[in-house]
């Protein structure tokens, strides 16, 4: 398949990709970062976006004016075709705001099915905001992530684990100088008979647990010196910092928009990247029918994913084909080819 970006309406746009590109099951990710029903227009002054609403000093990249119902039925609408395309290991992420966020999940639960649902991710988009109002400062917004079946693409994302981390979780220090902790090996759970149960080094799992593996491994272990034994004689797991992949990724993550967008709402190519690299393989296809200035399109290719971006602002369209040509003299990456279509 050859990358795709389409100007036009992408309730046309989805269903041109459904009917005459027959791809129907054949998406493995969505990411679609929406109108937010902000009721506000994104302008771009002086080429350069204003990510406030309704300042009428430029020319306007799109309008954000349905709001309530209306907004959510337009959404609706997409995000029912979006279901028709995505592949059964596909995920889909929608980018909301804390505002309207809440109905856009009950309308998730019910079109993708709540056992799918996998995560409200809290983006953290901006510093704190001291500006006085009733309320509590807002410097989040949301990512919903549902997939389409039980099981999707994973490639599970690790964190580095910081200075701060490593100290707090790896707090002692061998006599090669790494950093490790240890752990208990046994867990709670009784077991009668079987592996789990048997005598280790004379001594039987503690009253009410088993060991965490049978016995062979638990001495294997030992004899390549990684269970550490306590002066009163309590043996534990060595687990060494430098072996682990890092921490797990949760879900508060910070990626602040960018200082000086080209784009209004643009986001952070690093959201994008994580995203494309968690939930898609090379080679998959990524879709995103309100690219903007093609932020997901430029992550997808990077990565080495198919991508088809769709949206009907002019400016976005141009935005997108000045971020693709960027790649070859920022990255020294190829630039993707693509077709384009004007719906
Ligand atoms: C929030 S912006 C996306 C910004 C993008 N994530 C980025 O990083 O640049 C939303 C985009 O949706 C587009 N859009 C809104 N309604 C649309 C529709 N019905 N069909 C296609 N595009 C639409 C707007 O033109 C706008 O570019």
């Amino acid at each position: 398949m050859k990358n795709l970006l389409i100007q036009g309406d992408n309730l046309q746009g989805l269903n041109y990709l459904l009917q005459d590109k027959k791809l129907k099951g054949k998406i493995d990710l969505v990411y679609i970062d929406p109108p937010f029903a902000t009721g506000g227009d994104f302008m771009i002054s002086d080429g350069r976006a204003s990510t406030v609403s309704a300042s009428k000093s430029g020319a306007v990249a799109y309008s954000d004016k349905l709001v309530g119902k209306e907004f959510i039925a337009f959404l609706r609408a997409r995000l029912e075709l979006l279901r028709e395309l995505l592949s059964e290991q596909g995920s889909i992420y929608v980018h909301i705001d804390y505002k309207i966020g809440h109905y856009v999940k009950v309308m998730m639960d019910e079109l993708f099915g709540v056992e799918n649902f996998r995560n409200d991710i809290a983006r953290i988009k901006c510093n704190p905001k001291n500006f006085e109002r009733i309320g509590y400062g807002n410097i989040k917004d949301m990512i919903l992530f549902y997939t389409r079946s039980s099981n999707p693409i994973w490639n599970e994302p690790r964190e580095k684990y910081t200075e701060k981390d490593l100290e707090k979780l790896f707090p002692k220090i061998d006599k090669q100088g790494r950093r490790y902790a240890t752990v208990p090996i046994h867990a709670p759970g009784e077991t009668q008979n079987g592996k789990s149960n048997q005598l280790f080094r004379g001594m039987k799992p503690p009253k009410g647990r088993h060991w965490r593996t049978d016995v062979q491994t638990l001495e294997t272990w030992d004899e390549s010196g990684l269970i550490e034994w306590s002066s009163n004689g309590n043996p534990r797991k060595i687990i060494y910092a430098d072996e682990r992949k890092g921490k797990r990724v949760q879900d508060i993550w910070e990626f602040k928009d960018p200082p000086y967008p080209e784009y209004p709402t643009e986001k952070r190519a690093e959201l994008l990247d994580l995203i494309i690299r968690t939930s898609s393989n090379p080679e998959s296809v990524v879709l995103d029918c309100f690219c903007g200035s093609g932020t997901t399109l430029k992550s997808a290719h990077i990565n080495n994913r198919k991508w088809i971006g769709i949206d009907q602002s002019e400016h976005a369209i141009k935005a997108t084909v000045a971020k693709l040509k960027s790649i070859q003299s920022d990255l020294f990456v190829k630039e993707p080819e693509y077709k384009f279509i004007k719906l």
